[in-house]
C-alpha cells in the first residue's frame, strides 16, 4: 500500500466519461462506467484508505462514535416542513436550503485559512506517511468540494422549488464563536488546528440529518415535479461527503495515539486533547447551538404562518407534528 501522495494526486479527478452538469451548470465530479464519481478522488480516497488501515484497531471508532451517538433531529423535521409546502409555505424550506449553500461554502474556508503547524516538532511521534503529514492538500480539496457543494444546493433548490426569491437576511450568526485557550499545555496553532479540524468533523457527521431531511423532502414526489433530480442532486453531494469526513477522523484517530509536545517540556497524550476537545465541540453543537437553532427556525415558522388564511390550525398541526 502507498502512504505517501504528491499535492497533485491529492486533488485529481477521475477520467470522467461525461461531467456532472444540470440544468446548464457545471457542478463537479462526473461519471465513470455511468455512475456518478466524486470529485479528487482519483487517489484521496485510496490514500484516505490506506492511513485508515494503519492505524491500530479501534481508533478510528473512538474518535467517531460519540460524535455518531449525539446527532440531534433535524428541526423542522422532514414531515413538518412537507406539511408547510403542501400549504404553500415554502420560506422556512427556501430559508434552510439557501442557509446549508452558505454554510457548506464557509465550511471550505474555514479549513483553507487555517495555519499550519510545524507538526513535526508538535506531534514527537513519528507522522510520516499520514493523513497528518497531507492535511495542506487535503485541506485544499475540501474546500474545493464545498465550494462545489454551495453551487449544488442552489441547484437542488432551484430545481425543486422553481428558483424561488431568496430572503437576503440568511448569514447572520454562522460564524463560529472566539473561544478561549482550552489546552494550554500545547502550542496554540495545534490546539487551534485540533479544535477546528473537530469543529468541522462535528458538523459534516451531524449533516447525516439535513441529507435524510433534504431527500426525504425534496423527493416527495407529490409535493415537487422534478423531485427525482433534486433527490439525486443531494444524494450526490452526500457521497462527496464521505471523504471529508474519512480524513478528519483519521488525522485526529492518528494525534490521539501519539504524544505531542508540551509547552513546557515533556509529551502530552493525545488522546487527552483530541477526547476532551471533541466532547467539548459535541456538547455545544449538540446542545445550546442546536437550541438556538430550533428557537430561530420556530420564529421563522410562526411569522410565514401568521398571515396565512389557516395560520392558527397549520400551526397546531405542525407542533403536533414535532
Ligand atoms: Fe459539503
Ligand atoms: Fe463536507
Amino acid at each position: 500500500m502507498r502512504y505517501h501522495y504528491s499535492r497533485e494526486e491529492i486533488l485529481a479527478d477521475h477520467p470522467y466519461e461525461r461531467p456532472l452538469v444540470l440544468d446548464g451548470v457545471p457542478c463537479h465530479g462526473g461519471f465513470v462506467d455511468g455512475r456518478y464519481v466524486s470529485p479528487r478522488t482519483r487517489w484521496r480516497a485510496p490514500a484516505i484508505a490506506a492511513w485508515q488501515a494503519r492505524l491500530p484497531a479501534g481508533e478510528l471508532e473512538a474518535v467517531l462514535g460519540p460524535i455518531d451517538a449525539a446527532v440531534p433531529p433535524h428541526f423542522p423535521s422532514a414531515a413538518q416542513t412537507r406539511l408547510l409546502v403542501r400549504h404553500g409555505v415554502t420560506v422556512p424550506l427556501v430559508r434552510l436550503l439557501s442557509l446549508i449553500a452558505i454554510v457548506e461554502g464557509f465550511g471550505g474556508d474555514v479549513l483553507r485559512l487555517v495555519a499550519l503547524p510545524p507538526l513535526g516538532e508538535r506531534v514527537t511521534d513519528d507522522i510520516d506517511g499520514t493523513a497528518l503529514a497531507h492535511l495542506g492538500p487535503l485541506f485544499e480539496a475540501h474546500a474545493r468540494d464545498e465550494a462545489g457543494h454551495r453551487k449544488m444546493w442552489e441547484l437542488a433548490r432551484d430545481i425543486a422549488l422553481d428558483r424561488p426569491a431568496v430572503p437576503k437576511d440568511l448569514a447572520s450568526g454562522v460564524s463560529p464563536p472566539a473561544t478561549p485557550r482550552l489546552f494550554p499545555e500545547i502550542a496554540a496553532d495545534l490546539e487551534a488546528l485540533v479544535l477546528r479540524m473537530l469543529g468541522v468533523l462535528v458538523i459534516e457527521v451531524f449533516a447525516v440529518a439535513a441529507f435524510r431531511w433534504a431527500k426525504e423532502v425534496l423527493g416527495d414526489a407529490t409535493l415537487f415535479r422534478r423531485y427525482e433530480e433534486a433527490r439525486t442532486l443531494i444524494g450526490y453531494i452526500q457521497q462527496d461527503e464521505s471523504p471529508h469526513m474519512g480524513y478528519l477522523a483519521t488525522a485526529l484517530a492518528e494525534l490521539r495515539c501519539r504524544s505531542l509536545a508540551g509547552v513546557s517540556g515533556g509529551t502530552i497524550p493525545g488522546r487527552d486533547v483530541v477526547d476532551r476537545g471533541r466532547d467539548l465541540i459535541v456538547g455545544f453543537q449538540a446542545g445550546p447551538r442546536h437550541r438556538a437553532n430550533v428557537d430561530f427556525r420556530t420564529q421563522v415558522v410562526e411569522r410565514c404562518l401568521a398571515d396565512h388564511p389557516r395560520g392558527a390550525s397549520l400551526l397546531a398541526e405542525f407542533r403536533a407534528l414535532g
